[in-house]
């Protein structure tokens, strides 16, 4: 594992326990934000406001039975909140053995721990996602090439994360980057022409962040009380994570970072290819078909194998 991906699941392996008891969506199992957008009334909502647009997403495909793949699934909340709405088979990675562990005792999908950058993911997928997962990515295009070997064609890619606004050069940005480990801190035009590289093209954007609480009581007082703690604090997962969510909350009010759901759909495959390498084989075909992760997508192949837990 590379020593940034090793960094992240150390990160979550000290966490998790503390966010499933702490956080606000800790009982329902849920790491990421509250989005409070227009029509959302309580706590629970709010929580599942994205799920509910990754549902649309996995809706319009039109598959008789998606395959759903949850790319960082922390202890597995999201991705059951959707197999519970959806005729769907799931599969979701996370680097965590302590959130591996946590996900696997729920059952209801195919839990695997991995690196998504690197790791082999489940073919012929039609949606994959990440919610506040790709941010943590050790290798961005990487990322994009293993999640695009592993969606079918004009399948989706969905990534609810934070992305950087400007040139990222202000303390705060250095400090979320530091304290929550994200090595993929990038502007949406960049993470594009990764994504176009890998044969996806964005399909939507949409900006959520004014609907973020931002100004929580307990936000507040951190932030009035951890430049004081902060050259005190030892170099610990918890003290990161403290520093790196302060930080970050600088950001977003400032309009250093965005929160924003995102999509991207694989392109089809030419027509008339039909194997790699042969005479007629395209480099945008060859490239879908042959490479990424290691059990290409559209092979004709009915057995479906599984990444490695
Ligand atoms: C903020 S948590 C979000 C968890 C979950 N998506 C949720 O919304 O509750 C980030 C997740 O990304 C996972 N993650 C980060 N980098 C990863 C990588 N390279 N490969 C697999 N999972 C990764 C972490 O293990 C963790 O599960």
């Amino acid at each position: 594992m590379p020593d940034g991906a090793n960094g992240v699941a150390r990160y979550y392996d000290v966490n998790t326990r503390t966010f499933l008891a702490r956080g606000e969506g800790g009982a329902d199992g849920i790491i990421h934000r509250a989005v409070w957008a227009e029509g959302v009334r309580d706590r629970s909502s709010a929580f599942h406001f994205v799920h509910e647009l990754i549902l649309e997403q996995i809706a319009a495909l039109g598959s008789s039975r998606a395959r759903v793949l949850d790319l960082g699934c922390g202890v597995g909340a999201s991705l059951l909140y959707l197999l519970g709405r959806c005729d769907g088979e799931g599969f979701g990675i996370t680097l965590s053995g302590e959130q591996y562990e946590l996900a696997r005792k729920h059952g209801g999908a195919e839990w695997l721990r991995g690196d998504f950058c690197r790791d082999p993911l489940p073919p012929e997928v039609d949606l994959a996602y990440g919610i506040e997962s790709f941010v943590h990515a050790s290798d961005a295009r990487a990322f994009f090439r293993n999640v695009s070997g592993a969606l079918r064609p004009r399948g989706r890619l969905v990534l609810v994360d934070d992305f950087l606004v400007g040139d990222g050069t202000k303390t705060p940005v250095h400090d979320f980057a530091w304290g929550w480990h994200a090595a993929s801190l990038l502007a949406p035009p960049e993470v594009d022409a990764m994504a176009a590289e890998s044969e996806l093209e964005l399909v939507s954007d949409r900006d959520l962040t004014p609907y973020l609480a931002l100004d929580r009581p307990r936000d507040r007082a951190l932030a009035l009380f951890l430049p004081l703690l902060r050259p005190f604090l030892p170099d610990t997962p918890r003290a990161r994570s403290l520093v790196g969510g302060n930080a970050l909350r600088i950001c977003l009010k400032r309009g250093l970072v965005e929160y924003r759901f995102r999509v991207w759909e694989k392109r089809a495959q030419s027509a008339g290819v039909t194997e790699c390498g042969s005479a007629s084989t395209t480099i945008s075909a060859s490239r879908g078909r042959c490479s990424g992760s290691s059990t290409p997508p559209g092979s004709g192949d009915s057995s479906r194998t599984s990444p490695r837990p």
